[in-house]
């Protein structure tokens, strides 16, 4: 189909990633071109086994599936089981997955497809730690003026953080990622934790799923009920901040989203407030402005988005 979107999603599923690797599969807009598993949300033999039986799940088994980083560039890796259960995907019982995984390296794969797909036409989507996208600009630098854009779920400024005071999880885990992606000079949209945490599963929105009445819909409310309780007791919320699949739906309707350009820059150095994303919204400094940060989104529409999509499969 002739101006579908070519996209590369990298993702440490995680029951928010599984959603927005739903919204892009069941989205005709979109051509995935591969799925990239890191190490994030849980260790890296749980985010690719838990990308593939999200590909099952949506009926798209030919979907390509490569695993990546199994740690960060330089920290040891932090997990987030608390959240997302001990597989990363607890709440409904999805079977063991028979796709293949990739033999190729998720980094490789990433350069490979750069390099040779049309300069200006892939677009990155990271939904987790930015490791395997450092390692491939890393590794071959001159993949980055072929990206046509990144969109990112990370960070946060007026919100603060969600793994401390100060950083969001993605950040958090590999900063030293984050900060080679932000000054690769790579066009890149940042979905913070202020615009994520205003797109909340709020009970009439997972029924609204469950009525879908489908296995994707049942698995998804069943996804979020369990995602959401965290969140819940911690922010006293009706549901929990929807995060990953923002990304996703910025790429098929961008006019849901609000934001403006800003200078990001990550804390790499201070333990107080490692993993920090610096984001100058009032342009105090004279640092460029490398990334467009969203800090609205038009909620309802979000929503309805992801039903009506998710009702496709
Ligand atoms: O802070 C939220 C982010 O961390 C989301 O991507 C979630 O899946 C976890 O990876
Ligand atoms: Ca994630």
């Amino acid at each position: 189909m002739s101006g579908r979107q070519k996209v590369i999603i990298d993702t440490d599923p995680g029951q928010d990633d599984a959603v927005a690797i739903l919204l892009a599969l069941a989205s005709p807009e979109l051509d995935v071109l591969g799925i990239t598993a890191v190490a994030g949300n849980v260790p890296l033999r749980l985010t690719e086994k838990n990308a593939r039986k999200i590909c099952e799940l949506a009926g798209k088994p030919e979907t390509k599936v490569f695993s990546g980083a199994a740690r960060p560039l330089v920290r040891p890796l932090v997990t987030a089981e608390e959240v997302h259960g001990k597989t990363g995907l607890d709440g409904p019982n999805l079977p063991e997955p028979t796709m293949p995984l990739q033999t190729q390296h998720a980094v490789d794969f990433i350069i490979e497809t750069l390099m040779t797909e049309e300069p200006g036409t892939v677009t990155l989507c990271p939904l987790g730690p930015l490791t395997n996208i450092a390692l491939a600009l890393i590794r071959e630098p001159r993949i980055a003026p072929r990206v046509k854009q990144i969109v990112l779920m990370g960070g946060g400024f007026f919100e603060g953080g969600n793994v401390t005071p100060a950083a969001e999880f993605n950040i958090y885990v590999d900063p030293h990622a984050a900060d080679v992606v932000l000054k690769a000079g790579i066009p890149t949209v940042v979905m913070p934790l202020d615009v994520t945490h205003k797109a909340l599963t709020t009970a009439r929105r997972v029924a609204a799923f469950r009525e879908l009445g489908t296995r994707v819909g049942i698995a998804t409310a069943e996804m979020l009920e369990f995602f959401e309780r965290f969140d819940e007791s911690k922010y006293g919320t009706d549901g929990g901040p929807l995060h990953d699949p923002c990304v996703i739906a910025y790429l098929l309707k961008p006019q849901l989203f609000k934001g403006r350009e800003c200078n990001v820059v990550v804390e790499t150095a201070s333990e107080l407030t490692m993993g920090m994303t610096v984001i100058d919204w009032w342009g105090v400094t004279k640092r460029p402005r490398n990334a467009m940060v969203m800090r609205d989104i038009d909620h309802d529409g979000f929503f309805e988005l992801l039903v009506e999509r998710l009702g496709r499969l």
